[in-house]
């Protein structure tokens, strides 16, 4: 089979390729795709046999517009417009569960689809005129790298499609963020173009890509775990502890602040309010996490100790790192 190379001018010629079932190769702001029907499971089959990947990886739908999302997903949660009105189009795929007539092909057995507005006029020219939903995986061999460019992916796929639409460099370089919606709490899935910052501007919480709950707080974000709803940091001494329990008290007039920690640490303390969460590493850990949802609807501010750095105290102090994004007085 010969390979075509071209540009715009190719775009109506690559849309009837598309709507006739074939593959043509096209230009994204991440890198380039390997476009088919969506709708065709026999075009979609095919895509896996050119890049010889594994059926049961899905593939990324791509629209051009958010209008055409519920022709690709169902039980669409409000969230999903909110992502997608920021960040879309953008390098941005959010799962969500798939339309019934959607082939399983296309999603490599599962019941969910990546939905994703490509940043490319060339890519959104594509779209437009196969009149499809272009199911499309990174346009490279499976295991080789990703195409950023239309040389690479004429390396890869020479001879075995019949168009690669020809967009220049790609901006952004990497593959697309995807997060899953079809969960409680959305989850990155990989990691990409829109960063867990970014999405946490929408998002009150996210889980990133590494399984960690990242809660948004203003002003600013914060990245948390396990995080209190209300302000949080650590304290190394008692004294410093104390310190920064004055500090809070004098600039916010009318708050309240509390101290956590073992025995030993709290009984220090005068004149502040303190939990006490036991004796040891072992028994505070037992009690870290309900002190701290007694105290966040008690307090406006938690100090929390920060335990001696030793391998009794690792898994407690990983918590308490993570509960204050890892701020920490002496
Ligand atoms: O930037 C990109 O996303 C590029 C361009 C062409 O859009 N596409 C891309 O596709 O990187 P691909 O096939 O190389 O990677 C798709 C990723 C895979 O990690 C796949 O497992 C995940 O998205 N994915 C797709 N649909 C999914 C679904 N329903 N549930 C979970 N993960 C999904
Ligand atoms: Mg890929």
């Amino acid at each position: 089979m010969e390979t075509i190379i071209g540009g715009q001018e190719l775009v109506e010629q690559a849309g009837k390729i598309i709507k006739e079932g074939g593959l043509v190769a096209f230009p994204t702001e991440t890198v380039y795709g390997l476009g088919a029907d969506a709708f065709n499971a026999e075009a979609v089959k095919s895509t896996f046999v050119a890049k010889g990947r594994p059926q049961d990886n899905p593939l990324i739908v791509h629209i051009a517009d958010v209008k055409y999302i519920t022709k690709v997903a169902k039980n669409v949660p409000e969230v999903a417009y909110k992502l997608m009105e920021k960040f879309s189009p953008g390098p941005l795929t959010i799962v969500l569960d798939k339309v019934d007539n959607l082939p399983l092909t296309t999603t490599g057995g599962l019941q969910t689809v990546g939905v994703r507005i490509p940043n490319h006029p060339l890519a959104l020219a594509l779209i437009r005129a196969s009149g499809c939903a272009i199911s499309a995986p990174s346009a490279n061999t499976s295991g080789r790298i990703s195409p950023t460019e239309a040389s690479h992916v004429y390396e890869d796929m020479q001879g075995k499609i019949p168009m690669v639409l020809e967009g220049g460099k790609t901006s952004v370089g990497i593959e697309s963020t995807v997060l899953d919606l079809t969960h409680d709490i959305p989850t990155v899935l990989r990691p990409g173009g829109i960063t867990v910052a970014m999405l946490s501007e929408v998002l009150d919480t996210v889980v990133d890509h590494k399984g960690e709950v990242i809660i948004a707080q203003a002003p600013g974000m914060k990245y948390k775990h396990y995080a209190p709803v209300c302000k949080c940091c650590g304290a190394k001494s008692p004294k410093g502890a104390e310190q920064e329990y004055n500090k809070f008290l004098s600039a916010n007039t009318g708050k309240k602040a509390v101290i956590i920690g073992s025995t030993a640490f709290v009984s220090s303390i005068k004149q502040c309010n303190v939990v006490d969460m036991g004796a040891n590493a072992t028994e505070c850990m037992s009690q870290l996490f309900s002190a701290l949802r007694q105290a966040e609807k008690d307090y406006d501010y938690i100090i929390l100790q920060w335990f001696e750095d030793n391998s009794d105290n690792f898994a407690i102090n990983n918590r308490i790192h993570k509960s204050t994004a890892g701020f920490a007085v002496e």
